[in-house]
């Protein structure tokens, strides 16, 4: 599986969405990174069930749904899911992520563990089979342009050793061209993008894509 090139809406121009999710389909990405966040989980509140919608009905187009949002396994039926896409829901956020993850399976979609910094691995060991992958938080959840926490490469490569093959990865957070290296090496074959490297302004979309799938 090559390594997918998720950019993340969040940190592109929110008063241009559409022209912005052509210009990045465009340029080559495989799927959205959509980041929603309920102000809750996270302190910040991002893209909602409307905005969501309406690029899916816009774009017809499979999105990496990222929940950053309490109680998920209530919430899934808010969002347009279907085959196709992906949906991480957060081990902090619900004491039934097994049953989310059969929720969003049901629908069509793949279902990933997402993980904090501080939540350790292992919390997955026992339900590998429940999930299609994890995502890794590589910076505390809820805000883009935040610095990498090293310690979360060690937990990219442990999942490699854990997860079967066929198994998503997902880093997410401080994706730069420096770190996205260092993830892929790891082990991780989902990169979550954004001001750090596709959103940063020093190349143009196609040029970063270009450049991270050459890492
Ligand atoms: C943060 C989000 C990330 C974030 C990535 O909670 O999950 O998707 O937007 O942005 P950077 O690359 O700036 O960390
Ligand atoms: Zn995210």
């Amino acid at each position: 599986m090559s390594t997918l090139i998720l950019p993340s809406l969040m940190c592109a121009d929110q008063l241009h969405l559409y022209d912005e999710v052509n210009a990045l389909l465009d340029a080559g990405a495989d799927m959205i990174h959509i980041d929603v966040m309920d102000g809750e989980f996270v302190p910040n509140i991002q893209i909602g069930t409307e905005v969501v919608s309406a690029i899916k009905k816009e774009f017809d187009i499979p999105l990496d749904y990222h929940l950053m949002i309490q109680a998920p396994h209530r919430k899934l039926d808010y969002f347009p899911i279907g085959p196709g896409d992906i949906v991480s829901v957060h081990y902090e956020t619900t004491p039934h992520p097994a049953r989310a993850a059969a929720h969003i399976r049901d629908k069509g979609a793949k279902a990933l563990l997402a993980l904090n910094p501080a939540t350790p691995l292992s919390v997955i060991e026992n339900v590998t089979e429940c999930f299609d992958g994890v995502l890794i938080m590589t910076v505390n959840p809820g805000y883009s342009g935040q610095m990498l926490i090293p310690g979360c490469i060690d937990k990219i490569r442990n999942a490699k050793e854990l997860l079967p093959d066929n198994c998503i990865i997902e880093a997410d957070g401080n994706v730069s061209f420096e770190n996205a290296k260092k993830m892929a090496e790891a082990g991780a074959n989902a990169l979550v993008c954004g001001s750090s490297s596709l959103f940063s302004g020093k190349f143009d979309y196609k040029t970063s894509i270009k450049k991270l799938r050459n890492l």
